[in-house]
């Protein structure tokens, strides 16, 4: 498999180390504008082959498009992180015009590739890339909710003082700071529901750290996290190149599903070698159902920003 990352930056560079570490691709290409960025990135990775045991070959490229040909899964993380205090929407003016043209590119060179969406206000370039490059839905995936989610397990864990292997939960809805929707009621411990153990003030913590997960760490870092997005994406790669039908939210484009149409919002789905293979219905409380109704506001919000 081969599999091309826009974006150089630690995002994409964690994007290529994880994925080239689980050794299920054989070829990953790491592209950037910034004039020898992405061959240095791929250099240094390389050279870590013989101590992490892979053998998955990784190359950079400075703005070749041509170096992506025959891509079969391509992950968009180019344009600029938000810095402390900043939301991933106000990103929108300037990510929305490189996603555009990194997508058209990424098609002219990969016709069949699918494309998974990191860069930031997430779900609104989801959305932005479905209206411009018109690829069949599964083909276009917006990775938020696998790291949401993953926060989620990390504060459950933290909350239950358990392993995190002890731990199971998901998040949907908006990948931003106030439209995420944690599955509390979902939330599971060895399979029993975590309200079993924990107060409903402390699960409400929980979910309130989760949503800001990505915020926290801004602060402490001064730009946005790397390793756990990078981490969400390789198992989203590894999840189509293996054709596991795993399931994982993910911003996907509905058509009617959980009550919305024409927005692209985090959803479970599983994943395969044809990107997304179902979008996944499961019942919602009543709460739930209304924080995603006010999430998918907030998205559509965000989206009347963008001129498509
Ligand atoms: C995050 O939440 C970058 O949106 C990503 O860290």
């Amino acid at each position: 498999m081969k599999v091309t990352v826009v974006g150089a930056g630690a995002v994409g560079a964690s994007c290529a180390e994880y994925i080239a570490i689980k050794n299920f691709a054989s070829e990953v290409v790491v592209l950037d504008i910034k004039e020898g960025f992405a061959e240095g990135k791929a250099m240094d990775l390389m050279q870590t082959a013989s101590l992490n045991g892979f053998d998955t070959k990784i190359t950079g490229i400075t703005n070749d498009y041509s170096k992506t040909a025959g891509s079969d899964v391509a992950i968009i993380t180019s344009g600029i992180p938000r810095k402390p205090g900043m939301t991933r929407e106000e990103l929108i003016g300037i990510n929305a015009g490189i996603v555009k043209a990194v997508s058209s590119s990424l098609l002219e060179h990969s016709p069949n590739v699918i494309l998974i969406v990191v860069s930031n206000p997430m779900d609104t370039m989801t959305y932005l890339v479905h209206k411009t490059t018109g690829l069949p839905k599964n083909r276009i995936i917006g990775m938020g909710g696998a790291l949401d989610s993953a926060r989620f397990k990390y504060r459950l864990a933290e909350a239950l003082e358990a392993p995190i292997s002890d731990v199971d939960g998901m998040v949907i809805g908006g990948h931003s700071d106030t439209g995420m929707v944690p599955l509390t009621a979902h939330a599971t411990r060895n399979s029993i529901k975590v309200s079993e153990f924990l107060s409903e003030e402390r699960l409400a913590q929980v979910s309130e750290d989760t949503k800001v997960g990505g915020a926290t760490l801004t602060k402490l870092l001064g730009t946005s996290a790397w390793y756990a997005p990078g981490a969400a994406v390789s198992s989203m790669v590894q999840a189509i190149a293996c054709d596991q039908k795993k399931m994982f939210p993910c911003s996907a484009f509905l058509e009617g599903e959980y009550g919305l149409n024409d927005i692209c919002i985090g959803v479970p789905v599983l994943l395969g070698k044809n990107g997304i293979e179902k979008i996944v219905k499961i019942e919602l409380t009543e709460a739930e159902k209304a924080k995603m109704k006010e999430s998918a506001e907030g998205v559509r919000k965000t989206n009347g920003l963008l001129t498509l």
